[in-house]
């Protein structure tokens, strides 16, 4: 079995549950009245907890509140198709009924129990599939494994920390192959292995693993994360958007607060519409969204997580046709109003920005045939197809309080021209993740490109213009906190066909972004001498 045949059922659902659970519920946040500014897993680590410490949250974890059939449901009711729980995470303790791991649920807590067992069952019952988050190079409790503060050497804190790598590679078949073979026969179809931060795993080494479970569980998937672009598919950073359409499969991993873990104080949910919003997003670009819970030590699911998943699945209820089964807009940039999905001869208009003038599409090279609202109404939409624009014609009221859907018929499969195309007179936004690139940048999906550290790298687009005269051009980077001297000050050229103009991006507004901690975003205008008119042309070069 290969890879493509693998992940058939898994870009079909497009959406599925994540679930952070274990000792550091008990915490929830907080270890001897000092609390980590972290997310709520990594608390053994942030606050440097010693082992034996650690431990003893094992004889306080007592999830009587615990009802797989409930986790289970809500993902469901959430229009979830799979479900991907940690059986062990960084801090080395085996959610699972592990025969080669003491250190687990069954063995040293009073619950005794194995949730692993009753959650594939009630998983099956719903046709979710059940999946296994594993950390398998970060493990602060297993000798030999990443990560391991008590095992380094005074001063070496870092995650990849100095050991002998017998003692990794001891720890690999000693810990994780063992435990690999155990949630890979104990629990029935395993729809994929979550593996995650591979920090100082070898290739040899990822691809041992996957091997491991491909013969262990031939449909099995293997996620990007077990390291070196050796998994099944790929994963973007933790509540990364994606820009544009991305080769191959990918996910993203979200939160629906700020940890994953379960954190007491945490109350900094995101709203239904920007859940929706993600979702819609990741669709447009052909990735899953993968998004989290973090139950509390008695089992439960935090209130304000059930609420938030069941409004998003009432909306999946309305509109999944817009997501499950789709694939990737085939438009090169999103539409201003936003976002684009397609299955067959049908294109999805996933409109946020509803207008009774209606909407345009710019560069479908199809003929449209029809179009309707999804829905109860399933209202009509009036067309109007002019060269290289699609309207529109909505009517007055949106069905939809976040993104309405709009079911377009087209003569084929989509087509459409890969230019970056300006809508009426509206701004045109180059992403710097679409760019082609001159000299040795990388460039990410995500966060655009990185390295520019010669005057003679650059970037560059192909777009169509509608309207000439005189443009603006504003210049927005983003840098690294950790870097303000980086901020603005750069010198630029910008090109427009055979004209061009220079001069010294300034910092105008900071923008701290609202979804990622590290990076800030820097807005300049480039002082232009003397604006020239941009007749509409082709080609744009900083
Ligand atoms: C990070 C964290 C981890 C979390 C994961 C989810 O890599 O280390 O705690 O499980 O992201 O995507």
């Amino acid at each position: 079995m290969d890879a493509k045949e693998r992940l058939q059922w898994w870009t079909q659902a497009r959406f599925g549950m994540f679930i952070h659970w274990g000792l550091y519920a008990v915490l929830a946040g907080e270890f001897n009245g000092q609390k980590t500014p972290h997310i709520g897993e990594w608390i053994m680590r942030d606050l440097r907890i010693p082992i034996l410490e650690y431990e003893k949250l094992a004889g306080q974890f007592n999830p009587v509140g615990f009802d797989a059939e409930v986790w289970a449901q809500l993902a469901q009711d959430a229009g979830m198709k799979y479900l991907v729980i940690t059986a062990k995470h960084h801090d080395g303790f085996c959610m699972f009924d592990s025969p080669s791991n003491p250190y687990n649920i069954v063995k040293q807590t009073p619950f005794k129990r194995d949730p692993m067992k009753e959650l594939a069952a009630a998983c099956n019952k719903r046709g979710i599939r059940m999946c296994f988050y594993y950390s398998q190079d970060l493990d602060w409790h297993a000798p030999g494994g990443g990560g391991h503060w008590e095992e380094a050497k005074p001063g070496d804190s870092s995650l990849a920390y100095q050991r002998p790598p017998e003692d990794f590679q001891k720890y690999l078949d000693t810990v994780v192959k063992p435990n690999l073979r155990e949630l890979l026969t104990h629990y029935g179809p395993i729809g994929l292995i979550w593996f995650d931060v591979p920090v100082t795993i070898s290739k040899a080494q990822s691809e041992a693993l996957r091997d491991l479970v491909h013969e262990l569980q031939p449909a099995c998937l293997v996620s990007g994360r077990v390291g070196n672009d050796v998994g099944d598919y790929g994963s973007l950073g933790d509540n990364e958007h994606p820009v544009g359409k991305l080769p191959g499969a990918w996910e993203t991993p979200a939160t629906l607060n700020d940890t994953w873990g379960f954190k007491k104080d945490d109350h900094h949910w995101k709203s239904v519409d920007s859940l929706i919003d993600l979702l819609v997003n990741c669709a447009s670009k052909g990735v899953n969204y993968l998004l989290n819970v973090g139950p509390t030590a008695e089992g439960i699911i935090p209130q304000p997580s059930v609420e938030l998943l069941r409004q998003v699945g009432q909306w999946l209820r309305r509109n999944g046709e817009a997501i499950y089964g789709t694939q990737a807009s085939p438009l090169m940039t999103d539409p201003p109003w936003g976002r684009v999905t397609s299955k067959g001869n049908t294109l999805y208009l996933l409109v946020k920005q509803w207008s009774e003038r209606g909407i345009a599409l710019h560069g479908l090279q199809n003929k449209v045939l029809a179009a309707h609202l999804l829905g109860a109404a399933q209202a009509s939409v009036g067309i109007e197809q002019e060269a290289d624009v699609v309207n529109f014609l909505l009517p007055a009221a949106a069905p939809e309080k976040t993104v309405s859907v709009v079911a377009v018929t087209l003569d084929g499969p989509p087509r459409a021209e890969q230019l970056i195309f300006q809508y009426g007179d509206s701004a045109v936004h180059f992403p710097t993740a679409l760019a082609q690139v001159r000299g040795n940048m990388k460039q990410h999906h995500a966060r655009g490109v990185e390295g520019w550290t010669d005057p003679a790298m650059g970037v560059s687009w192909k777009f169509r213009a509608r309207a000439a005269g005189v443009y603006e051009v504003r210049a927005i980077t983003r840098v690294n906190r950790k870097n303000p001297e980086l901020f603005g000050n750069h010198e630029v050229n910008i090109s427009v066909d055979d004209r061009s103009v220079s001069g010294v991006v300034g910092v105008r507004d900071m923008m701290p972004p609202a979804d990622n901690k590290t990076f800030q975003m820097v807005s300049s205008v480039a002082a232009i001498p003397q604006p020239r008119s941009l007749q509409g042309g082709d080609c744009l070069v900083f």
